[in-house]
């Protein structure tokens, strides 16, 4: 990541709106959160969208809207990030992970009906490093189950599958404005994208102590509100984040214009899907060389989910073993992240590439 390159020419711009919000005296849930409500719906093919403190709370309140609570089961994937499953426990509920497929590294459509209990609530894909989770097949088997599907949209801002965003192909979906996302904020933000305008109220109801009015409080909720030094820098970002993906879409087919695919098996692209690249995550299997080849020159790559969900202490109790999902378990062993960001240079994309193969070689023989 290359932080000060993506903020540094509109340094200006955000310490006006910092100033403004300053001299504004409103900091918590006010016309700045509202303008990026409302520019985020825009986006959203108009669904109404309620900012939250962070992407974690806004998956235990997007499941929370739906009533999950203990004793239910969400279905969700094992290679992703720990707030996915910890939004689900933290309820009380309890996840069930269902294997990936070894393309798009997001859950395996094909393998949920299987896990689907009396007691399943809610099934919970998420967009994995920015490329679409395969939404139409879960959609099918959701609605033939009767379920709600919520999107796990951390890491994908502006992607899409067939022309439509991800964040309006569920019922519910969250987003992160973590300073590491693709669409970042500049601390802790989340957003919660919904189907209808109830599901909304429930959000906004819950973000706010369960009440509307802070006089009436009609259920427990939470003190999870978007800020407005957040939310105004978040707008200014929003207008970028087209841009920064296309660059990180350039960034990923310069990788495999220099050839990074005769040496690693690089991020697919499934067809109808437009990959944002948060993350560029590909595959080799003999990552430590890869990553001591890339250290050496100082170059960046680090390992994400190296331990899948299924096989973390805390979920211990649900009994899962080794082996009980082959796709991520091989992916946690053999993905890396190389570097990505809008601005990597073909220079920069060639020394990757460069000690990619130097680490090859040695492992060859
Ligand atoms: C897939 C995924 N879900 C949820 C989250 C949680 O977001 P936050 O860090 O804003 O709580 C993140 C990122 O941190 C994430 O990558």
């Amino acid at each position: 990541m290359d932080i000060g390159a993506q903020y540094g020419p509109l340094r200006a711009e955000i310490d006006r709106a910092i100033a403004s919000v300053l001299d504004s005296g409103r900091f918590i849930l006010g016309p700045e959160v509202s303008a990026l409500e409302a520019e985020v719906s825009a986006r959203m093919e108009g669904r109404p969208s309620v900012g939250v403190a962070n992407g974690t709370d806004a998956l235990v309140i997007a499941l929370n809207a739906l009533d999950v609570g203990p004793g239910d089961e969400v279905i969700t994937t094992p290679y992703t990030f720990f707030a996915t499953a910890e939004a689900i426990a933290r309820l009380g509920a309890t996840p069930v992970f269902v294997d990936i497929r070894e393309d798009d590294m997001c859950i395996d459509p094909d393998l949920i009906a299987a896990r689907i209990t009396p007691r399943t609530r809610a099934i919970l894909p998420v967009h994995i490093f920015g490329h679409p989770a395969d939404m139409a097949p879960i959609r099918a088997v959701a609605e033939a189950h009767g379920l709600p599907v919520v999107e796990d949209s951390a890491q994908a801002f502006g992607a899409t599958a067939d022309e439509r965003p991800v964040g309006a192909l569920g019922d519910l979906a969250t987003f992160s404005f973590f300073p590491t996302k693709n669409l970042p904020g500049i601390g802790d933000g989340g957003m919660v994208v919904c189907r209808t305008e109830e599901l909304a109220d429930r959000v906004r109801r819950l973000r706010f102590h369960g009440s509307r009015d802070k006089v009436v409080f009609e259920e427990v909720g939470y003190n999870s509100r978007l800020d407005e030094l957040q939310a105004a820098v978040i707008r200014i970002f929003l207008r970028h984040v087209d841009g920064w993906n296309d660059g990180r879409r350039a960034a990923a087919a310069a990788y495999a214009a220099a050839g990074l695919g005769e040496v690693m098996t690089l991020p697919a692209e499934r067809d109808g899907a437009r990959h944002i690249h948060h993350l560029y995550m590909a595959r080799h299997a003999d990552r430590a060389s890869v990553m001591s080849a890339l250290k050496e020159r100082g170059i960046a790559s680090a390992v994400y989910y190296g331990i899948p969900m299924h096989l973390q202490p805390v979920f211990a109790h649900l009994g899962y073993r080794a082996g009980d999902m082959p796709v991520a378990e091989a992916c946690a062993d053999t993905a890396v992240a190389l570097p990505m960001h809008p601005h990597l240079t073909r220079e920069q994309v060639a020394s990757v590439v460069d000690a990619v193969r130097s680490a090859d070689r040695v492992a060859a023989g």
